[in-house]
């Protein structure tokens, strides 16, 4: 049950609600969004959350600087703005932990709910804030934290919770999927790719968290939190980015069928215990990933009984992203009137974490060699010695006496095709093992 005095004192339409007032922590590509549609849609919202929801004040870093709202809601005390006994609802939208963590924890003991869109917060304290919230009976909400507009967390945690999930593959950074759908369909290299991402706004002049895979790391933890009950350590979270990627790569996975997607995948090895881990991936034409372009995130998800599933859409800007904040401001805005709490995600102990050892896969590789008579008899014969069986082969000569080979294996471990490529990397007809990558499809 809701602590909190509810503003709705009757069912009865006799009486008028006040509205319930929103405390806004930042505003700027997220909380701009958020004010504009309240004030857009302000009729749909009040009739849909049963109350209508007004920005009362705004938390900034800089109070000078021009806004899309009235100069007066704005304040760069945002400790006010959650001690506020005029703000019902805290929305933090600033971003990374500090000051974030701090003051979500000040509104929830203040006895507001909380709306949130910071996914790393949540990847990292997600667990702890949202038994604070419970032991309070409020709300804490997080659509907008992964796959910006696409309601992903909303259906795991309730439509989907009766389902054991095998695997969940997404896509979950538009900056990475632009600069590989760019990188493959123009054969550009990265670095040109990435200035040109980051002059039409889609990468940041610091794009780390983006193409290193910080950001799908905090989305995968995140999802596999809510999936399979408890909270990640994210330091055992394998993770690979894009920036290493060449453009051999992207032609050979042309040639061979595939394209290549940086995933988060998530995969149960039993109970509460997962494999989680981020890495370039070649991705089969024919999967419903393959078909995911430019800045679209999506995930794809195995439910044992509802079966393959895939929600795509737009994972970030201001549009998309405000549509998750307000949803979260509606359904907690519902709870608010009934006195209940929604939020509630029984986090238990940490996952157990499986090593990248284990995993089973289809691997690309990438083979430098010399043009000799018993070449690919000797490799092959690695291979199968570490139990990885070959299934698609494709054979460039680059110079007078070198030649390139491009191999798809069968399902193999990970632990024996690291060994395998060990032992080829050791053979005097091997000049080097140039990439590999792990497939899927
Ligand atoms: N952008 C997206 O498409 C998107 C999508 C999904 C989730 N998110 C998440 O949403 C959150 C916000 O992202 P954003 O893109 O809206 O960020 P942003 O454009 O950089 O805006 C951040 C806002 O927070 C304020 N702020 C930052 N640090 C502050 C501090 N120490 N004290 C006071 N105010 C501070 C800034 O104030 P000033 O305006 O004065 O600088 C600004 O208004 C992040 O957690 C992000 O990961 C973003």
């Amino acid at each position: 049950m809701a602590n909190l005095s509810n503003p709705v004192m009757s069912s009865s339409a006799l009486v008028e609600p006040r509205p319930l007032r929103v405390g806004l922590l930042g505003f700027g590509t997220v909380g701009e969004g958020t004010y504009r549609m309240l004030l857009d849609n302000a009729e749909s919202v009040a009739a849909k959350a049963g109350i209508p929801l007004v920005v009362q004040r705004v938390g900034v870093r800089d109070t000078q600087k021009p806004r899309s709202a009235p100069s007066g809601l704005f304040t760069s005390d945002l400790q006010s703005v959650v001690d506020d006994p005029e703000v019902d609802i805290v929305v933090e939208v600033i971003g990374g932990i500090d000051p974030a963590v701090a003051l979500v924890e000040r509104a929830l003991a203040n006895k507001k709910p909380v709306v949130t869109a910071n996914k790393e917060m949540i990847a990292k304290v997600g667990h702890r804030l949202v038994n604070q919230a419970h032991k309070n009976g409020l709300d804490l909400h997080f659509e907008a934290a992964v796959g910006g507009g696409i309601p992903v967390i909303q259906a795991l945690k309730h439509q989907l919770a009766g389902n054991d999930v095998p695997r969940m593959l997404g896509i979950l950074n538009g900056t990475s999927n632009y600069i590989l759908t760019k990188m493959s369909e123009t054969g550009a290299p990265f670095d040109e790719v990435l200035a040109e991402a980051q002059g039409l706004g889609y990468a940041e002049a610091d794009p780390t968290n983006d193409v290193d895979g910080f950001d799908t790391l905090y989305k995968i933890a995140i999802l596999a939190g809510i999936v399979y009950g408890g909270p990640a350590d994210l330091d055992q979270i394998h993770r690979e980015g894009i920036r290493h990627l060449d453009a051999r790569e992207f032609d050979y996975a042309r040639i061979l069928g595939y394209t290549i997607r940086l995933l988060g995948v998530a995969e149960e090895c039993g109970p509460r215990r997962v494999r989680l881990r981020v890495h370039p991936t070649m991705v089969k034409n024919d999967h419903p990933l393959a078909g995911v372009r430019d800045v679209f995130n999506a995930l794809w998800f195995h439910g044992d009984f509802v079966g393959d599933l895939m929600f795509s859409g737009r994972g970030a800007g201001a549009d998309p992203t405000a549509s998750a904040v307000v949803g979260d401001l509606i359904d907690v805005a519902r709870n608010y009137n009934l006195q209940g709490s929604g939020s509630a995600i029984p986090y238990g102990q940490s996952l157990a974490m499986e090593p990248m050892e284990t995993v089973e896969s289809r691997y690309y590789v990438r083979l430098n060699v010399l043009d000799r008579p018993n070449t690919l008899g000797r490799i092959a014969t690695a291979f199968g010695e570490h139990e990885v069986g070959l299934a698609e082969m494709e054979m460039h000569v680059v110079g007078p006496d070198e030649g390139e080979i491009a191999f798809l294996t069968h399902i193999s471990k990970e632990g024996d095709f690291v060994r395998s490529l060990t032992a080829i990397e050791e053979l005097p007809v091997v000049n080097m093992v140039a990439a590999w990558m792990r497939v899927e499809g």
